[in-house]
């Protein structure tokens, strides 16, 4: 029986749209074994209503897509999900599905395939790499894309640094918040954000935490998704107020994540407080970068 983990994922940081991702220590685990003529797929813990235990499964489709491409019958499979990452709300739970289901299937047929190729294919079956990236190989990750090949730099997250995060109680799938995104943007706003992430890649490699706030704002993407995500605006704006670094939208939504090296507990239940003010009822929770 093979058994991975993969860690939770916040996609962006702000102004880093689909390139980049910070892995966080809070996991789902995968366990596969082969089952001779058969499919069998249990699921603990997040998701148990929503995610599908049938040939639909994306731990499933990502683990057959592997097995396709190196040539292996598994014959039939077992698959057991203990789930922590909430589904649909912005921290990688299908990029994390993806990833364990490559990682998982990699190991059952004889680890053919290299980190790197799994990246690559991980960032094809996701559509972008910079929720997979960091899912796999963990810490800080600047990524892109040339023709299918994911080009990357991970760095490691700066000492003390920590996440509080608030979960808002309903789903937002990523497709539907790419939806609401233009299609062309102003060459004012492109600026604007490639001055951010360019100052927060090097921020986050320097430890300078003091000029989060201004690296992590972003005009390509939250200014469009704030009307999917009641509260959104204060809620940025309350974490700043009890002290957070830098915040954001954690990838597509909803979840938002406020970075910190102190005052954490504080920043999470004010932002779990605000969205409560604007409707939404949230968990929230402090996290460690992976
Ligand atoms: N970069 C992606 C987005 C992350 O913001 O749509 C979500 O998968």
């Amino acid at each position: 029986m093979v058994r991975v983990q993969v860690p939770a994922t916040t996609a962006n940081l702000g102004p880093g749209f689909d390139c980049l991702g910070m892995a966080l220590k809070f996991y789902n685990i995968v366990e596969m074994v082969r089952l001779p003529g058969g499919l069998v797929i249990e699921v603990h813990g997040e998701g148990v209503q929503d995610i599908a235990r049938d040939e639909s499964n994306v731990v499933y489709r990502a683990a057959m897509y592997l097995f396709k491409q190196v040539g292996f019958d598994p014959g039939g499979l077992r698959i057991r999900l203990i789930n922590h990452i909430p589904v649909a709300r912005g921290l990688g739970s299908s990029a994390s599905a993806i990833v364990g289901g490559l990682m998982a299937a990699n190991i059952l047929s004889g680890n053919k395939l290299s980190c790197r190729e799994l990246l690559n294919m991980a960032s094809q079956l996701e559509g972008h790499p910079d929720n997979v990236a960091p899912a796999l190989l963990g810490g800080i990750v600047i990524s892109t894309t040339v023709e299918g090949e994911v080009r990357y730099v991970k760095i490691d997250p700066p000492p003390g640094l920590k996440v509080a995060v608030a979960i808002p109680d309903f789903h937002l799938n990523t497709r539907a918040a790419r939806e609401v995104l233009p299609q062309h943007v102003s060459l004012a706003d492109a600026v604007f954000n490639l001055g951010r992430v360019a100052l927060l890649a090097a921020a986050l490699q320097q430890g300078k935490l003091d000029l989060l706030a201004t690296a992590m704002e972003d005009r390509l993407h939250q200014p469009y998704r704030a009307s999917l995500v009641p509260g959104m605006k204060k809620v940025l704006a309350a974490a700043r107020l009890a002290g957070a670094r830098g915040v954001c939208l954690s990838g597509a939504g909803p979840s938002i994540i406020a970075l910190a090296d102190s005052n954490l507990e504080l920043i999470a239940r004010v932002m779990k407080d605000t969205f409560r003010e604007s409707g939404i009822m949230a968990r929230a929770m402090v996290l460690e970068p992976s």
